[in-house]
């Protein structure tokens, strides 16, 4: 269910949709603030690459990897749509899936 108003981002493959907070926060903590399990095995500094998930929507606005995601994308051959929970920040109407297994 969309909250009555303000912004939001939808976690799929659960269908969660939840409020985004603070400007500084990560997608990360914003799932793990609203209870979506989201792994993190090196807490949120970008170097595990577990809380990679798949952008389904908003890709376009999202802002650019940083240095240290796109030396793990290079390292690891994400996909363009592939991205770090723990590296981007939420925008409205954001839409990721989080991969089966994490
Ligand atoms: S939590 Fe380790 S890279 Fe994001």
């Amino acid at each position: 269910m969309k909250p009555k108003s303000g912004k939001y981002i939808t976690f799929l493959p659960d269908e969660r949709i939840v409020p985004v907070g603070q400007k500084d926060e990560s997608v990360l903590d914003v799932a793990l603030r609203n209870g979506v399990n989201i792994n993190h095995t090196c807490g949120g500094n970008g170097t595990c690459g577990t809380c990679l998930l798949w952008v389904e929507e908003g890709l376009e606005e999202l802002h650019p990897r940083s240095e240290m995601e796109a030396e793990m994308a290079i390292d690891r051959t994400f996909r363009k749509e592939e991205r770090l929970a723990c590296q981007i920040h939420p925008i409205h109407g954001l839409k990721v899936r989080i991969p089966s297994g994490s």
